[in-house]
């Protein structure tokens, strides 16, 4: 069982990463289409696309911020009567392994688009590190119950770039319904998992969190 060194010396690597080192795909995104059969983009397509893509990408920059920082308080010696928790850590862990792929799909999607990722991201990475290590802190329930409103919202706000992105651009929007599945996912696995339903007063505080990420992460 790795000790609270190890737990943190792994938040720390897993930030770096995040944030310095270009991430890579474990698969390939299903839906995407041939390069060939991709209808080319005019600019105001382009730069839409681009900013669209640049808002998920941050939300999967948190996304690794997240799942490292609830990880890392599962691990976390406990108070009266809370033991380190292990297998949930590890559960976490695994689901933001599947994260690292969106991850890289979406900044394979910026680099080709001509898009740069957020300048903000150290900051949205910071943020999201916070809020997960303070549910992370409310113990399994609570951790996961925020990993499934979480991915509810990353889901649903997936659904309305869909709406919103170029017709034409296929491959985005081929990131986006992939990504969208993956989310929806998550959220019944981590339902499964034993997590608690979270009061109406924190999911709308969390869309706020995630709205203001959103209208900055569009143009910043
Ligand atoms: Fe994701
Ligand atoms: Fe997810």
């Amino acid at each position: 069982m790795p000790n609270t060194t190890d737990a943190i010396l792994n938040a720390v690597d897993s930030a770096l990463r995040t944030l310095f080192v270009a991430p890579r795909a474990t698969r390939e995104c299903a839906t995407l289409p041939e390069a060939s059969s991709d209808p080319a983009l005019d600019q105001q397509e382009r730069q839409l696309s681009g900013a669209l893509m640049r808002v998920n990408h941050v939300g999967e920059v948190c996304a690794q911020a997240l799942y490292s920082a609830q990880a890392l308080a599962a691990r976390w010696p406990g108070r009266a009567g809370q033991t380190p928790n292990e297998a949930l850590a590890q559960q976490l862990e695994a689901a933001g392994r599947e994260e690292t792929d969106h991850l890289a799909w979406t900044q394979a999607r910026l680099d080709e688009l001509g898009a740069r990722p957020s300048l903000l991201n150290p900051l949205w990475y910071a943020g999201a590190f916070g809020l997960g290590l303070v549910a992370g802190r409310m113990g399994p329930g609570v951790s996961l119950g925020f990993v499934v409103e979480t991915e509810r919202q990353v889901e649903a706000h997936l659904a309305s770039h869909l709406d919103r992105l170029p017709a034409k651009d296929l491959a985005s929007r081929a990131v986006v319904a992939q990504m969208k599945d993956d989310e929806a996912r998550h959220a019944r696995e981590a339902q499964q998992a034993g997590a608690v339903e979270l009061p109406m007063p924190v999911k709308g505080l969390m869309r706020m969190a995630s709205k203001v990420m959103t209208t900055v992460a569009h143009r910043i």
